[in-house]
């Protein structure tokens, strides 16, 4: 049995809660080429912290890294979080240390779930569209649907047949009654559909709900311009826009009382961790949530794949890792 390298005090600074739970490997399974799923029990209580369909756990890698995997399994289970990783051949240690680094029996430090992907069971007609290993927190959407009678569709968009995971348990879960699923793998020539219009068909007050590759993000955003906000949801991995890194205004800390200059080069969050103010924070990209901050005055320039049209337009917080500011002065909650 391999003991954690990382303490909890690690990952209380960053994860907002300051909760941390260890976990302990219980098993490790192929879900597809490349994509391994591992099943996560709690080392120190019977019950894990119950979460919502879309939701994220931050794991922190022995190297310290952290890195934010969504739950696929079922809202019902309290005894396990099972989430899936993709090898990737570009990994700077995440997905090759979950690959090839752990074994059953390991122990990890996980957060409590956070949920930035939220799923609206009362919505009467729902559309999930996966790419690749997008998939996981639409899987946990499929069932919770199904677990509900709610109807609902997928698309599911994958390279190859056998780079997709979950493809029987999503076909299980449809076959229950209340879902369809529509596979389109690049090496099947007769299930190739264009995304765009895929998405234009769906019907107009449907929910629909987005988790892939950015390029498919973006696409899904253009397509879905004209439909309300409200029914639009998407989950991204890596940030979509440039962090704000302009500087040339002053962040005035309320609650330490400092007032700091934000340099050129420098995101909010540099500026603050510079000055010894100790905050939250985890992926640094605008998609994690743990450096949400909120906002006393000021105009901020939200560059995060976190809040939506709505919270944006409000201005209530912003994450400093990479939103910046709109003026020449921010006072916030720090
Ligand atoms: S650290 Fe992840 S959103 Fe800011």
């Amino acid at each position: 049995m391999t003991l954690p390298t990382t303490s909890p005090l690690s990952i209380q600074t960053r994860d907002t809660s300051g909760a941390g739970i260890l976990v302990r490997v219980h098993s490790i399974k192929n879900e597809a080429l490349s994509i391994k799923s591992f099943d996560l029990r709690p080392v120190e209580a019977r019950e894990l912290p119950r979460f919502s369909a879309g939701a994220h756990i931050e794991v922190t890698l022995p190297n310290e890294l952290v890195r934010h995997y969504s739950l696929v399994n079922s809202t019902s289970e309290s005894h396990r979080y099972v989430v899936a990783v993709n090898l990737d051949p570009a990994s700077r240690g995440g997905s090759k240390f979950m690959h090839r680094g752990l074994a059953n029996g390991d122990m990890l430090w996980i957060s409590e779930p956070r949920n930035h992907f939220p799923l609206d069971v009362s919505a009467e007609s729902t559309v999930l569209f996966a790419g690749g290993i997008g998939v996981t927190p639409l899987v946990s959407m499929a069932e919770c649907l199904t677990s509900l009678g709610r109807r609902w569709e997928m698309h599911y968009f994958s390279r190859s047949a056998d780079r997709a995971a979950y493809v029987d348990v999503l076909d299980a879960l449809a076959r229950r009654g209340s879902g369809t699923l529509h596979c389109h793998f690049d090496d099947i020539a007769e299930a190739k559909v264009d995304f765009s219009a895929c998405v234009g068909v769906s019907a107009s007050n449907a929910h629909l709900y987005c988790c892939g590759p950015s390029s498919m993000l973006d696409t899904f955003v253009e397509a879905c311009a004209d439909r309300p906000s409200s029914h639009v949801h998407l989950e991204r991995f890596s940030g979509a826009v440039e962090s704000a890194s302009e500087g040339g205004y002053t962040v005035v800390l309320s609650k330490s009382g400092k007032t700091i200059q934000v340099e050129q080069g420098q995101t909010v969050l540099d500026a603050v961790l510079a000055n010894g103010v100790n905050v939250a924070f985890s992926c640094k990209e605008g998609v994690c949530g743990s450096c949400e901050t909120r906002v006393i005055s000021g105009k901020p320039d939200h560059r995060d794949s976190v809040l939506g049209p709505d919270e944006r337009k409000a201005n209530r917080s912003m994450m400093i890792c990479c939103s910046g500011c709109n003026g020449t002065e921010l006072v916030l909650d720090l």
